[in-house]
């Protein structure tokens, strides 16, 4: 069920129960780290594969070296950068990390969320949390504590409540060849911003590249048949008839109902676009539309992490 109640988190947690927990990204599906069982039920109730490792959240970066050794120097500037916040650094793992977090790599996923209440529930856990986002394999990431309700009510004894996600999308990936960052995936803090820190980093080419499993060409995908439009008002005359949700930046179609339609941000934000993503689609996809019709945002800052995620949210 759906609670406010921190202690309730701990002590499920502690239990080896999986609990739902608020990030400013999106919500996680959280698990203690060192508890085997408690990793496979993160696995079996995503139906996530065995290939895609889960990331480590812990506190504070005074307890990164208990789970990462061998730690860049350009790695601790990024972390003292962006921690806590959405940015997850690819790390050689401490050996006690179990294959089931790192999904048998010798790196581990790892970051410090910047969310009060789940700050507030690490503090008061002896073990770190691992954490996928808590949709089925290959779904639409919550935003809610209700979006997690709706996909895993019967899974879940304690879902953590922490409002709306800051952010919207999931954290940004980066690994390191010695002191050359490279990006894995494209999330919450803008590559422009990285680069302020370290100077230009390196971005994997190929989309269709699995590089970290999360850049798996179809994943982030409403049930509902998803494409992208180029020319709206073509597209919308070609599909007359046909009830047609529109996921759009800044402006609205005046000839289509309202509920129908999902502008993302009214001025032309590109963070307020990234926080009402995820929740759009949750919305449409409830609505029985014979298909949504998406609109390309501008390809800067987070307008690339947005464009990333419609990219495989199109069938
Ligand atoms: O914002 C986020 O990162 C959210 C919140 C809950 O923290 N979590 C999240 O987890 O998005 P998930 O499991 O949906 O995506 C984690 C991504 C996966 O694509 C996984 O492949 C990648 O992180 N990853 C984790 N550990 C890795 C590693 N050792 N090497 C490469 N990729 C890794
Ligand atoms: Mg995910």
């Amino acid at each position: 069920m759906i609670t406010t109640s921190i202690q309730k988190a701990v002590e499920a947690l502690n239990k080896g129960e999986i609990v739902a927990i608020p990030t400013e990204t999106v919500y996680g599906l959280a698990a203690n780290i060192y508890n085997e069982q408690a990793l496979k039920a993160i696995f079996s109730t995503k139906k996530r594969p065995a290939f895609n490792p889960l990331i480590v959240h812990i506190e504070s970066i005074n307890h990164l070296e208990k789970v990462a050794k061998n730690i860049p120097e350009i790695a601790y500037r990024l972390a003292n950068a962006f921690w806590p916040g959405p940015l997850t650094l690819i790390l050689e793992k401490q050996p006690e990390i179990l294959d089931l977090v790192t999904a048998g790599k010798t790196t581990v996923g790892v970051r410090v969320p910047n969310h009060p209440v789940t700050l507030q529930l690490l503090s008061e856990l002896d073990f770190p949390v691992a954490a996928p986002s808590a949709n089925p394999f290959t779904g639409i990431s919550p935003t809610t504590a209700q979006h997690v309700f709706d996909y895993f009510e019967k899974d879940l004894n304690v879902i953590l409540d922490g409002g709306p996600c800051q952010n919207g999308v999931e954290s940004t990936i980066v690994g390191f060849d010695s002191e050359t960052v490279i990006l894995y995936r494209h999330g919450a803090i803008a590559i422009e911003a990285i680069e302020k820190v370290v100077g230009q980093i390196e971005q994997v080419t190929s989309s269709s590249e699995i590089v970290a499993p999360g850049m798996l060409k179809l994943h982030y995908a409403p049930k509902t048949l998803t494409l992208f439009t180029n020319d709206l008002a073509n597209d919308l005359q070609k599909y007359k008839g046909q009830k047609v949700g529109l996921v759009l930046f800044q402006n609205s179609i005046a000839t289509l109902p309202e509920l129908q339609q999902e502008v993302l941000s009214q001025k032309g934000s590109l963070e307020e676009a990234a926080q009402n993503l995820y929740a759009a689609f949750h919305r449409l996809d409830a609505q029985n539309l014979d298909f949504i019709l998406v609109e390309k945002m501008p390809n800067h800052g987070l307008g690339k992490t947005i464009n990333d995620r419609l990219s495989r949210a199109v069938h």
